[in-house]
């Protein structure tokens, strides 16, 4: 984020040693797990999303080992919301992950990627009764509860039901977590969660409301977070609420530990799995709860990037790179002034001497801008660039505005690329779309 990481910008070199899945060959330019990023675009054109099954499995297995190593046994929630596509949902399921959602959408995708009911938690400040009905039915393993009215919606409705559901409470800490504002979710005046002084007295409800099981608590204070010590705070007081709650007699199982673990999208270090896994076993490690974490963007983030071409260099005032990818793609710099590595694909150019440009997509609005002033090498039209740590928060949060196709994605596997979703046509943009009064 351009507001909370104050260093120098990373060049191409640094950029490119960060990510060991990147490399620059002299001949077959920037690679991403072993495949050209040349051939991608061959073969599937550009705007591609194009992930690396191998990133996302090793990403998984060091955190899995960080929290094995602390003598944790962690309950993995992967938070669908980063990249809902179901070969990575797939993928992750394999791992043994289970998932993390805050839809009925998100649910059925879960679930149409092979993870059980009972590996699926609802989190989120608002869920229709509808959609509790859906999962309460489904048999969905926890219901994160984020307040009062909600407790009481979900007892009526599992009851009419005749089910019983697994609830815990979202505690809000009230801890800053350092963040962008617009992903910080932890603190008194955000919306989520239930404020801490409120939860003993909830909690004594929840257990003896009907249809309701109380289970534990959840929190999550925010995301891109960089440093253990936020959680430290919040964990430390979600720790004297489960001994409170134990001493007035409550039954607590379950600490869901949130998600937020930030990634290093210049060059600086993201979370460290096991300063993180220390942090956890040193809070609320001894209180023989199931830990149940909700990571979305360390798992993906930098396993992804958007492979794109540029259309054109315009000179005005200043120098603008124009791309083939737009805002609608990757909205992360529009939405947050997120900061996202470009590095062109051919390897000559890399070494070109570098000034600073705009790089901007077509959409129709000037926040279309994926960078201001970044120092990059003469690009003629059809070089190909990456935005690179595109794999969360990228294309779920696309759009079809200014009538743009949705993006093909690919997803590279033992060095072999895979088309995940076609470029969409142009015809299905409207294909759902009827004009009254006329047979088209
Ligand atoms: N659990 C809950 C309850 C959440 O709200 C979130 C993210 C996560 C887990 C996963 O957080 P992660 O590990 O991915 O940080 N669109 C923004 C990020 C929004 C995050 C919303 N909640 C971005 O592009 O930066």
């Amino acid at each position: 984020m351009a507001d909370i990481f104050t260093g120098p910008e990373p060049d191409l070199a640094g950029l490119l040693a960060a990510r060991p899945a990147l490399e620059m060959h002299a001949s077959a330019g920037l690679c991403f797990e072993g495949v050209p990023l040349n051939l991608i675009a061959e073969r599937f054109c550009t705007p591609t999303w194009v992930y690396g099954a191998a990133s996302i499995r090793a990403r998984y297995a060091t955190l899995t080992e960080a929290f094995a190593e602390a003598g944790l046994p962690l309950h993995i929630h992967y938070a669908v919301k980063a990249n809902d596509h179901l070969a990575i949902l797939s993928l992750l399921r394999h791992m043994g992950a289970g998932a993390d959602i805050v839809s009925q959408g998100e649910f059925l995708r879960a679930r149409r990627a092979g993870i059980a009911p009972a590996h699926i938690v609802f989190s989120g400040v608002g869920k229709s009764v509808p959609e509790l009905e859906a999962v309460l039915a489904q048999g969905i393993g926890q219901i994160n509860v984020e307040s009062a009215e909600e407790l009481d919606i979900l007892s009526a409705t599992a009851t009419r039901l005749g089910l019983t559901a697994r609830v815990v409470l979202r505690m809000n800490p009230d801890v800053d977590a350092g963040t962008h504002a617009k992903i910080t979710t932890g603190l008194a005046e955000n919306k989520f969660g239930i404020a801490r002084e409120d939860i003993p007295a909830l909690y004594a409800k929840g257990a003896g409301l009907p249809g309701i099981e109380m289970r534990g608590l959840a929190l999550h204070i925010g995301s891109q977070i960089l440093s253990p010590a936020p959680y430290e705070t919040a964990y430390t007081i979600a720790a004297e609420m489960v001994r409170g709650l134990r001493a007035q007699g409550q039954s607590v199982s379950v600490l869901d530990l949130g998600g937020g673990l930030g990634i290093g999208y210049h060059d600086e270090p993201g979370m460290n799995p096991a300063a993180f896994a220390a942090v956890v076993r040193k809070t609320v490690g001894d209180l023989g709860v199931r830990l149940v974490l909700e990571p979305g963007r360390y798992l993906v983030g930098p396993a992804g990037l958007l492979l794109a071409s540029v259309l054109l260099e315009k000179r005005t005032a200043k120098r603008f790179v124009v791309l083939d990818a737009a805002m609608n793609e990757l909205m992360r710099p529009a939405l947050y002034e997120a900061w996202h590595g470009i590095l062109p694909v051919d390897a000559a150019r890399f070494h070109h001497p570098q000034t600073p440009a705009d790089v901007v997509g077509p959409v129709c609005e000037s926040a279309d801008c994926f960078a201001y002033d970044r120092a990059l090498p003469d690009l003629p039209p059809s070089a190909l660039v990456a935005l690179l740590d595109a794999g969360a928060y990228g294309a779920v949060m696309s759009s079809p505005y200014n009538a743009r196709p949705r993006a093909a994605a690919v997803l590279i596997d033992a060095c072999t690329p895979h088309l995940i979703t076609p470029r969409q046509t142009h015809e299905a943009l409207w294909a759902d779309e009827h004009i009254p009064g006329s047979e088209l």
